[in-house]
């Protein structure tokens, strides 16, 4: 059974459209997941190679917002997790989370609250650290302050591995939110009003970087080095992976 631990209420700075996404309508977002909209089966395949990778040495697991954790404890089946700390400030994701996690058979505990509270401060907690399509609400100079955080958080010869919105070489936002908005079309299991709560939260929240910019806030983070894992079909997402 999981440990559920309640932090901090929401952090102030939380993006409205992040809230109502996140925490009123989890619903929606399952949706998307099922559907492979944000191509979670290559970057969750990626996690699942970087982890069995690591051979039969026990590691623990830290999956920085969560959500419902479904496409993590795919993930991590087959591996050797002993320990599995997930957070997130939605309270339905967590709850969800707990079912999905059930049947993994490792230590879970679940941190309800906002990421920028819970991991400041926390040595030595995970010897794998995961993100998932959360890192790129926060703006340049704050995801490195955070990725600084994760980096300490580590332990000795750790990973962190990111699944983020991606810029291509010399691409802005707005040519990122223009190709974003082009994907309307094969979003055929999405009426317009669910179609444009989504695309508004991602107008509204999300900053894309270049791989480029991830390797070098990977390096100023204290990162020993940094790789590019895959770039997704829409060419919208990457997985990129810093070890300690
Ligand atoms: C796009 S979902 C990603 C969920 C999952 N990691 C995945 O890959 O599908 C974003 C998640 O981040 C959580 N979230 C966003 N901002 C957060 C914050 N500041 N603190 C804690 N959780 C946050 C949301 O509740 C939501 O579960």
């Amino acid at each position: 059974m999981a440990t559920r631990k309640s932090g901090p209420a929401a952090h102030p700075a939380a993006d409205a459209s992040t809230v109502a996404v996140f925490q009123d309508t989890w619903t929606l977002y399952r949706k998307v997941v099922e559907n492979n909209y944000l191509c979670h089966r290559e970057a969750y395949g990626a996690l699942h190679d970087a982890l069995t990778g690591r051979g039969r040495s026990p590691f623990r697991f830290l999956d920085i917002a969560c959500g419902d954790a479904t496409a993590s404890a795919d993930a991590l089946q087959g591996t050797a997790v002993a320990h599995y700390r997930g957070m997130d400030f939605s309270t339905q994701a967590l709850e969800l989370a707990a079912a999905a996690l059930a049947g993994l058979g490792c230590h879970v505990v679940l941190e309800e609250g906002d990421f920028l509270d819970l991991v400041p401060n926390r040595r030595d907690i995970a010897d794998v650290v995961w993100m998932g399509l959360s890192l790129h609400h926060l703006q340049q100079p704050d995801k490195l302050a955070f990725m600084r955080h994760v980096r300490s958080a580590l332990a000795p010869g750790g990973s962190f591995l990111i699944y983020e919105n991606s810029l291509r070489p010399d691409e802005d936002r707005d040519g990122w939110m223009r190709r974003w908005d082009e994907q309307r079309p094969s979003w055929t299991a999405f009426s317009e009003p669910e179609w444009d709560t989504v695309t508004g939260h991602v107008h509204a929240a999300d900053y894309p970087e270049t791989t480029e910019t991830w390797h070098r806030l990977g390096h100023e983070a204290g990162f020993s080095r940094a790789a590019h894992v895959l770039t997704t079909q829409t060419e919208l997402f990457s997985v990129y992976r810093f070890d300690t």
